[in-house]
């Protein structure tokens, strides 16, 4: 079939869906794949290299134009009117965008948004949220490191000793984890929340401490289970008790990397003003949940600025929406496979295409088809 790589056009992205590990094994396969020239550069890979792999290079509308679209983040209007009607067309499409969805279904598009992917053992490999949270989690601890006018290890030196950062982290999911174990590598000292006490394991296998918060009802103890490996809403009583609790750590803190999540909601409000005013100055939050937050403002900080790093009662507070984009390479090279191993789910062994909807995966993933928007 012939396969499509366009550039990405989203302001700040600078991820690419194929690399040239990917085009190899497509083209190897039996594919022809066509890459918009410059496609890859944002993410240090050159039209070259993309030749070398078997890759035809194109413009746009050589690459919106094939029968499978593969790209990093949904289609604007323009880009939608550069593909025919019934073009597969994969990526990180947000399945709670319903807009978008339409505008996908409007073209004519048999659309996939790899972000719907159940969270099962099978799905695992094309698994692009936790894909590009690792790196998230990565990158947070990075930038906490270079915004934070401190050490993070305790270092014992001739001229005296420095005290090891105190950082704590909100959110234990695949970004958190990530972060905590990041930060434990450069020395810092961590402690972190989740409403999933199942993560305290996680937590203590990777150094750090959970921050108890007791389930005292049933409804408690049901929310806390969460679904489908996500989180689910807590009753306000147990985010009262874990506020007490958060703040206390946050007061203490240098470093707080929040991650909290809800899919589908606003993400959940953790650190209040109070709360920064309360730490002390020179401290760094880095919320990933930036732009999530209630009515998109703020995300588990009501002061962050998405995509702005402000600084707020002595407290800098970095709102960087797309922190994987930050690490482009690495995050191509993974996103990359996850959406090869997606497409073996939709192409046959003879190279043609087979949209089994018997595969919970490939039906989870559909978002819009016929004209339809077929989400689930
Ligand atoms: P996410 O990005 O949706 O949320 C991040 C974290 O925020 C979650 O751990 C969530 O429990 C937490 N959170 C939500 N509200 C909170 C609050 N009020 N206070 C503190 N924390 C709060 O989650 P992500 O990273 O996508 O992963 C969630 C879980 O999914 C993983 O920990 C894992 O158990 C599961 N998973 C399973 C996979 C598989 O089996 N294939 C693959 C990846 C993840």
């Amino acid at each position: 079939m012939l396969i499509g790589v366009p550039v990405e056009t989203v302001p700040g992205e600078t991820r690419v869906a194929v690399t040239p590990e990917t085009a190899k094994k497509l083209v190897a396969q039996g594919h022809v794949v066509r890459v918009q020239s410059g496609a890859g550069v944002a993410a240090s890979v050159t039209d070259a290299a993309y030749q070398a792999a078997g890759a035809e290079i194109t413009d746009a509308a050589g690459a919106f134009g094939a029968d499978i679209v593969l790209k990093v983040r949904s289609p604007d209007d323009r880009e939608c009117a550069l593909m025919k009607p019934a073009t597969v067309l994969i990526g990180m499409l947000n399945p709670f965008d319903a807009a978008g969805l339409q505008r996908l279904a409007t073209a004519g598009l048999t659309a996939f948004a790899l972000e719907a992917a159940p969270r099962t053992t099978r799905a695992q490999s094309m698994d692009v949220l936790s894909s590009q949270a690792n790196i998230a989690g990565y990158k947070a601890v990075m930038i906490a490191a270079d915004k934070y006018q401190r050490f993070f290890p305790m270092l014992m030196t001739a001229a005296g000793t420095v005290k090891a950062a105190r950082v704590v982290i909100l959110g234990v999911g695949v970004a958190g984890l990530q972060a905590i174990a990041t930060a434990k590598r450069l020395g810092a000292v961590i402690e972190a929340s989740d409403v999933r006490p199942s993560v305290k394991e996680q937590i203590e296998s990777l150094g750090g401490k959970f921050i108890e918060v007791s389930y005292d009802t049933d409804e408690e103890k049901e929310a806390a289970v969460g679904v489908g490996g996500y989180a689910k809403p807590m009753p306000p009583s147990w985010l009262a008790r874990q506020q007490v609790e958060v703040a206390k750590r946050v007061a203490l803190a240098d470093v707080v990397i929040s991650t909290a999540l809800i899919p589908g909601r606003a993400a959940p409000t953790l650190i209040t003003e109070d709360m920064v005013k309360a730490m002390k100055p020179g401290s760094v939050i880095v919320d990933i949940a930036a732009g999530k937050g209630p009515d998109g403002v703020g995300g588990n900080c009501p002061l962050s600025e998405a995509d702005k790093t402000v600084v707020k009662h002595g407290v800098t507070i970095v709102g960087e929406t797309n922190l994987a984009a930050l690490v482009a390479a690495d995050a191509s090279a993974l996103y990359a496979r996850n959406v090869l191993d997606f497409l073996k789910l939709i192409v046959a062994k003879e190279g043609t295409l087979k949209i089994d909807l018997e595969d919970d995966i490939v039906a989870a993933c559909r978002m819009a088809q016929d004209g339809q928007v077929t989400r689930k």
